[in-house]
């Protein structure tokens, strides 16, 4: 039986290494936990969700596909109430302002034992600046196209002093060096949002105004 996995949670799970200790945070239907372990990719997996009724799915999909015992469930506001015994964290399919009050609410996690693979579905510059100014690094990034929506996908490290500028805030030097073939595309989309933000903010100008239009210009200069 195929696991109905998207793209977007394909990539995250390429950036587990094999044998990793996962802690999926926010599992929903527990799918990425359950591809983990049918694949024999992490070695044991956390899956925790702020809802019962999701987690009550997730327990579910995992009694259909065999691995209902193997998984470790927790209902838990982020990493709150689920053991710190795992090397990898996952977070996705979530905008930036909850993963910022997770990471927000578990300063223990700024530990270079662990990695964060954080798939952002809003405000995706905002949560790149709370990582830089917060000593996190981004050291992978790629690109996935769904239909219409593009979702980058993020390896992050607690590893202090990298700081981004605002324009990297919005492509990151990772994602720069990933080399996606969607790269250009996005590029265009990013330049496009921002052109649309700024144009609308010419009238009155104003500090706004001059902050988008410094990133649109250092965006622009990327030579892609
Ligand atoms: C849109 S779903 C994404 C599910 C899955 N990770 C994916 O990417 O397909 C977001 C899930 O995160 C859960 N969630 C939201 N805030 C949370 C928090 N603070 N801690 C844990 N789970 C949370 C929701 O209940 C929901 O199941």
């Amino acid at each position: 039986m195929k696991i109905p996995l998207s793209d977007r949670l394909m990539a995250c799970c390429n950036f587990i290494s094999p044998g990793d200790r996962v802690a999926d945070i926010g599992c929903d239907h527990g799918y990425l936990s359950i591809y983990l372990l049918t694949q024999g990719i992490a070695s044991s997996v956390i899956a925790s969700d702020i809802n019962e009724g999701p987690l009550q799915s997730a327990k579910v999909n995992a009694q259909r596909y065999g691995v209902r015992e193997k998984i470790a469930f927790y209902l838990s506001d982020g990493v709150q109430n689920i053991p710190r015994d795992f090397d990898t964290l996952v977070c996705a399919g979530m905008g930036a302002d909850t993963m910022i009050s997770i990471l927000e609410a578990a300063p223990w996690l700024q530990n270079n034992q662990y990695r964060l693979i954080l798939q952002c579905q809003s405000k995706r510059p905002m949560l790149r600046r709370y990582l830089s100014d917060h000593g996190w690094h981004i050291t992978r990034e790629t690109l996935v196209k769904e239909g219409k929506f593009f979702y980058p996908v993020m390896e992050v490290i607690y590893e202090p002093g990298h700081l981004l500028t605002d324009a990297q805030c919005y492509i990151a030097p990772a994602l720069l060096a990933d080399g996606s073939p969607l790269l250009p595309e996005f590029i265009q989309w990013v330049t496009d949002a921002l052109q649309t933000a700024v144009t609308g903010l010419a009238r009155n100008g104003g500090k706004k105004y001059e902050e988008l239009q410094k990133i649109l210009q250092e965006l622009k200069s990327l030579n892609i």
